[in-house]
């Protein structure tokens, strides 16, 4: 774990910060309509901000479907993988949802990334498919969920 690294839950105030990651690594970075990632779902979601130094590095949100959580936009700027900042971010999002006593945590986990999701306890549901021009894993978790 980075020690000068840190999630917290923020605010509709901070949604732009979170907003600036997500175009540089899925915009930018993916070629992802930004139709499709700014989707005006984000006032009703929970977001997750991962600062290093006092920087935004990443970034999340937690979505409420029929009483269970959907993981989205879970983002680690480029310059800052494979530093545990996105496990970080994910381990601050169980918290929540144990928090909350959610049944049951789900994503669609870009094909590239699926062994990052099995690591945190998230098991392949069904066939893959294509959403933004990226080939997509359906995964869930059940509680309890890895803190
Ligand atoms: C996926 C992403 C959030 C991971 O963030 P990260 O900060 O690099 O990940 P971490 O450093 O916390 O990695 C945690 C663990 O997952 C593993 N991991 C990271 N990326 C992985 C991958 N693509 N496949 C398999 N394992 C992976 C790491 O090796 C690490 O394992 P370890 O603890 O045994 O060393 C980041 O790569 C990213 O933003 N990618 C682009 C956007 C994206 O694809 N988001 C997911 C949308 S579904």
């Amino acid at each position: 774990m980075d020690n000068a690294a840190r999630t917290t839950i923020v605010g509709p105030e901070s949604l732009s910060i979170c907003l600036s990651i997500r175009r540089e690594v899925f915009i930018v970075g993916q070629d992802v309509p930004e139709d499709l990632e700014v989707d005006g779902l984000d006032p009703e979601c929970t977001h997750f901000l991962c600062t290093r130094e006092g920087r935004p590095v990443g970034t999340a949100r937690l979505r409420d479907v029929q009483g269970a959580g959907k993981v989205e936009r879970v983002a680690v700027l480029a310059s800052e993988r494979g530093r545990g900042l996105g496990r970080q971010l994910m381990l601050a999002l169980h918290a929540e949802a144990m928090r909350r006593r959610l049944p049951k945590l789900k994503l669609n986990a870009q094909a590239a990334v699926v062994g990052f999701y099995e690591d945190l306890g998230y098991e392949s549901v069904g066939e893959r498919f294509m959403e933004a021009g990226i080939e997509h894993q359906a995964m869930v978790a059940r509680p309890p969920f890895q803190v």
